[in-house]
């Protein structure tokens, strides 16, 4: 760290930590000195920051990116903080089957701020890709390559919505008393957030009721096939 990028770092970590503060007291009935509190916060303090890297630090980070970086970078952080709050929403939603009370309307709520953080992220994700990459590419790539990555991405596509990103564990071959070991040994293994597809033969119900026991609250359980030949269960580990 540099004294350049640990006050960038400590003004960042001021600025998110003001306006969590703003965003999480915000219900609609602030009172006017907390507006106003909020409308110098944007204009004194993070618009200024943002007007100041624009104009200082900018054109010296797209020359260090260019020489020594990865512009696409930036991007893939945006992709990992969809994933993640992908994630959240799946384990919420998951809670919220067997949930009642308070803990039911507290699971709503954050159903709800998962939802909203979650669009604002896309929504500025989209507009970068639509504003600064897709005119690039318009511009400055051939039509053949163009439709080799279309239909390269199609592909992965249709790969993916059958199996979402998770490898597939067929036990139809396995003998019956090695199948359960090895169905808990590969959940063992998932990091928070992992998931593995099981394909079995017949419906795993029994299985179900061993993970509730063992692991209740711990995994997620999705039937994508259910028969009449083969059953495909996403079993998962929540993120944390
Ligand atoms: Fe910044
Ligand atoms: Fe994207």
């Amino acid at each position: 760290m540099t004294t350049l990028t640990d006050a960038i770092r400590k003004h960042h970590q001021s600025l998110a930590r003001t306006l969590k503060a703003h965003a999480q007291g915000a219900n609609g009935d602030e009172t006017q000195a907390e507006r106003s509190a909020l409308l110098s916060f944007l204009k004194g303090d993070l618009l200024p920051h943002a007007r100041g890297e624009e104009r200082h630090l900018y054109a010296w980070v797209d020359g260090v990116v260019r020489e020594h970086g990865r512009p696409t970078a930036t991007m893939m952080v945006d992709h990992e903080f969809i994933n993640d709050y992908a994630a959240r929403i799946e384990v919420a939603a998951r809670r919220l089957e067997t949930a009642s009370g308070d803990e039911r309307v507290r699971l709503m709520r954050e159903m709800r701020e998962l939802a909203l953080r979650l669009d604002a992220i896309v929504e500025l994700h989209l507009a970068k890709e639509e504003r600064v990459y897709l005119p690039l590419i318009e511009r400055h790539l051939d039509q053949e390559h163009q439709r080799q990555i279309l239909a390269a991405i199609h592909e992965s596509y249709e790969q993916e919505k059958k199996m979402p990103g998770d490898h597939a564990l067929d036990v139809r071959n396995v003998v019956p008393r090695e199948r359960h070991p090895l169905i808990f040994d590969t959940y063992a293994s998932l990091q928070p957030g992992e998931a593995f597809v099981l394909i079995n033969d017949h419906d795993p119900r029994p299985l179900f009721y061993q993970f509730q026991a063992e692991h209740s609250g711990q995994f997620s359980w999705d039937y994508l096939e259910q028969g009449p030949e083969v059953w495909r269960v996403r079993i998962g580990r929540p993120a944390a």
